[in-house]
């Protein structure tokens, strides 16, 4: 079924996925905060990737860098002099814009004149120390990608890998995007999970033709659905600077297709801007050939944030049920926030006792919640539109036969297992994908 961003915005905050951020202030800046269950949900992903680019390899390893970096990193990477946006300002409204979204020359707002567009740099600046100088500036970074290529030596001496070999980083970036939006999609604060794949020269284009079909094929696994994912290699006109080659896998967002992940061809150009600007060699030795050899870079780049939102969307469905509609969000199981609820039948003891004992006796090895609130029906409709898998409800018999039922989300359906054996069949169930 299709959804609406609305719909999703709204599931999202009402049930605690993802706030505005600073709200009681009016939210701010298309910042967003992520609450109990957006903090799982998104950790999931992440471990997700996690799991398939580095534990499922032996090529890859992976690193934690510094935000903030020495700012001739930034002059190097070529981020200083060429990480723009075109920008226009309509001398009506005064509203920024962006020059290459506009498809007519005046304010798409209120129809007033706009003026020249000039570059803009999209990169955040700060200051490191107490002097607010010229000297003192340093910038966020707007990609993770370059503590990866500054610690190429660091890494490879130490684990001692040969080409070819990824390394791999989570972690925040940040944008000072000129037209934010479309909720988590495009934010000036956000996640990336990159690898930077080093590859002999000449071997770069057979490896970006794999990349590109791994990465389609990871969404996939994990739930994405076949004709909501397309790959589209990007033309000429609009390659990054440093690329000679580029696809992205992109989703069915509500608002059209749009990029999830970029899979570029970087060649050598990074590792021989760094040892021109730091002058240190970041060559690699093959002694397959006795030559001292600057790697080729394949670059898978995939935004967290966005692809918590496509999993959500993706994942959204409804269906008419005795109530109304069952809203259901269809999670893999290794993406879904929470992997068992424990209801019991009443709200009556000895059941709550015993609910209680089996979700504590739960949690230690899944992420479980507990829900005594409302009828039966309602409790599980809570689950299903969060989207928990599992539900194990206690009822009246389990005093007598120490059993209890769970039920599985998407077919409904029933099984009554003893207490004894449930943690080991919720395990079963759960293994987490290989
Ligand atoms: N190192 C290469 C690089 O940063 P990119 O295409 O600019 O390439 C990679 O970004 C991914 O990061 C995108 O596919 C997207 O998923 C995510 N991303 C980029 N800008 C973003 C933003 N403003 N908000 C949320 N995610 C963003």
């Amino acid at each position: 079924m299709t959804v609406s961003m609305e719909t999703i915005v709204s599931l999202a905050k009402r049930r605690g996925f993802v706030f505005p951020s600073s709200e009681i202030y009016g939210g701010f800046g298309s910042f967003w905060d992520y609450g109990p269950l957006g903090v799982e949900l998104k950790s999931n992903v992440k471990r997700a990737w996690w799991r398939s680019m580095v534990y499922g390899r032996d090529d890859m390893v992976g690193i934690d860098s510094a935000i903030i970096m020495h700012p001739h990193v930034w002059v190097a990477s070529g981020h200083v002099n060429s990480f723009t946006d075109p920008l226009v300002d309509c001398k009506v409204c005064k509203n920024r814009l962006r020059a290459d979204d506009l498809v007519e020359q005046k304010c798409p707002i209120c129809g007033g004149e706009l003026t020249e567009a000039r570059q803009f740099n999209l990169m955040f600046k700060t200051f490191v120390g107490p002097v607010e100088s010229e000297a003192s500036v340093a910038y966020l970074r707007p990609e993770t990608a370059q503590g990866i290529f500054v610690n190429f030596t660091n890494v490879q001496a130490t684990t001692r890998k040969k080409l070819p070999f990824g390394i791999a980083q989570i972690g925040k970036s940040f944008r000072n995007e000129i037209t934010p939006g479309n909720f988590i999609f495009r934010t000036r604060e956000f996640e990336q999970m990159e690898v930077e794949y080093f590859v002999r020269p000449g071997t770069d284009e057979e490896w970006h033709r794999r990349w590109i079909e791994e990465r389609f094929q990871w969404y996939l696994k994990y739930g994405i659905k076949p004709e909501n994912l397309r790959l589209r290699p990007h033309c000429e006109n609009e390659l990054a600077h440093y690329a000679k080659g580029c696809s992205d896998v992109e989703y069915l967002f509500p608002m059209g297709w749009a990029e999830l992940e970029g899979i570029a061809n970087r060649t050598d150009f990074d590792l021989k801007q760094h040892t021109t600007h730091s002058n240190r060699d970041l060559s690699y030795f093959d002694e397959e050939t006795g030559e001292h050899i600057v790697p080729y870079v394949i670059e898978p780049s995939a935004g967290a944030d966005r692809a918590m939102l496509a999993f959500m969307i993706d994942a959204y469905d409804e269906e008419p049920d005795n109530t109304g509609t069952r809203v259901i969000l269809r999670f893999h199981k290794d993406i879904a926030p929470i992997k068992v609820a424990v209801l019991p039948l009443s709200k009556k003891e000895p059941l709550i006792k015993v609910a209680k004992e089996i979700e504590h006796a739960l949690r230690k090895t899944f992420v479980a919640t507990y829900d005594e609130t409302g009828s039966i029906g309602k409790r599980y409709r809570r689950q299903d539109e969060i989207g928990t898998p599992y539900c194990v409800t206690v009822d009246f018999d389990t005093l007598e036969d120490k059993a209890v039922t769970i039920r599985e989300r998407d077919s409904m359906e029933q099984i009554r297992v003893p207490i004894a054996e449930l943690k080991a069949a919720l395990r079963e169930k759960l293994e987490p994908e290989d």
